[in-house]
């Protein structure tokens, strides 16, 4: 009869296959266990992290992991309990970027506990975990979104305010791995330089969120501008005050800045274009969080493991990413608020 249990006393060669016919049914039930207890760990997850935020660009290089590392640290320095996941297997540097590297995790009943960074910001990073940072790590797809899951679901964040999550340029399979493993996403933040090919390709993240019906909470426009200041003075010495002067910019290019009452002046050049970041947010109807300056600083902070929040807390970049995370923040909260129902 179809779907009557299999008898133990079948005829012919039945009886030698059961013994493996049991393994594979424990294998199975091994996997479905396996299955279920990632799903209760992610649905803690969802639970103990206030608000979950991915950090996503179309271009690689634009400056995600700068973006992940600023929001962290500047929420963080804000009093908020901050949790910080590189999801970049193969080419893990959050911890170089926050002079983590080397760090031993802790392992205590089966659970990774984070390493802690600058303003006690909880890292988890593949990084962590492979030996030899000079040999490459080569995942085949099911295998490294099956890790992903269970790298995600084996970690004690504790309670946390924000879980601010770094991926690998595009919008992969990574992304959409993590956005249907943890429940309660809150959204995405797209970085993006000015440049048309960089802003044709956020374009493409901010609708891969909008597919994947996840809010975009904003755009961030990495380098926009370099900042140049100097000071004006007579051939006596005697400050060049409340005047227009020229200087000349890349290429020969004049420009022309003010001067204060001091003889100070300060100039924004632009390196690729600006506002480009504001016109597509605009246009594809979704918030502008803010514009990073470009600075040297944030380079030299990347390779001694020193941010530019840590290392020039009263900075221009400090500063800027004050201004992205207080509007991040406002646009956090006023998700949850449209979450409320009254009754
Ligand atoms: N505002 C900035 N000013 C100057 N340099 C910057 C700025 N933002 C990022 N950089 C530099 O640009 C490089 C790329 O930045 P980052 O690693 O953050 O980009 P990414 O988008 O995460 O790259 P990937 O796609 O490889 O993950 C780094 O060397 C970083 O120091
Ligand atoms: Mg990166």
């Amino acid at each position: 009869m179809a779907g009557s249990p299999v008898s133990t006393h079948s005829p012919g060669g039945d009886e030698k296959k059961e013994p493996e016919t049991n393994n594979e049914q424990k294998a199975q039930m091994e996997q479905a266990y396996q299955q279920m207890r990632r799903k209760m760990r992610m649905t803690r997850l969802a639970e103990d992290v206030r608000h979950k935020i991915m950090v996503l660009s179309g271009k690689g290089g634009v400056g995600k992991s700068t973006v992940a590392t600023g929001l962290a640290l500047s929420l963080a320095r804000m009093g908020q309990k901050v949790g910080l996941l590189d999801i970049d297997i193969t080419g893990p540097n959050l911890p170089k970027m926050l002079g983590l590297e080397g760090t031993q995790l802790h392992v205590e009943e089966g659970q990774i506990h984070p390493a802690i960074g600058p303003h006690g910001v909880k890292v988890i990073s593949m990084a962590f975990l492979i030996e030899d940072p000079d040999k490459p790590v080569i995942w085949r797809g099911p295998i490294k979104l099956g890790a992903i899951q269970q790298f995600i679901g084996d970690v004690a964040w504790g309670e946390l305010d924000h879980l601010i999550i770094d991926f690998p340029p595009g919008t992969s399979d990574e992304p959409l791995t993590v956005s249907q493993s943890i429940p309660n996403m809150d959204g995405v933040v797209i970085v993006t330089t000015p440049q048309e090919v960089a802003l044709l390709d956020s374009r493409k993240s901010i609708n891969f969120a909008k597919t994947m019906n996840l809010p975009v909470l904003g755009v961030v426009e990495n380098m926009r501008g370099y900042s140049v200041h100097g000071s004006a003075a007579n051939s006596d010495g005697t400050p060049i005050s409340n005047a227009t002067i020229e200087i000349s910019g890349p290429s020969g290019q004049k420009i022309s800045a003010e001067t204060n009452d001091e003889g100070d002046w300060d100039v924004l050049l632009d390196l690729f274009k600006s506002g480009g970041g504001e016109e597509s947010a605009k246009e594809m109807d979704v918030p502008f969080l803010g514009s990073l300056p470009f600075d040297p600083g944030i380079v030299r902070g990347g390779d001694d493991g020193v941010h530019r929040i840590v290392s020039e807390p009263d900075g221009a970049t400090a500063d800027a990413f004050e201004l992205i995370v207080t509007r991040l923040i406002e646009e956090l909260d006023s998700a949850d608020d449209d979450g409320v129902t009254i009754i």
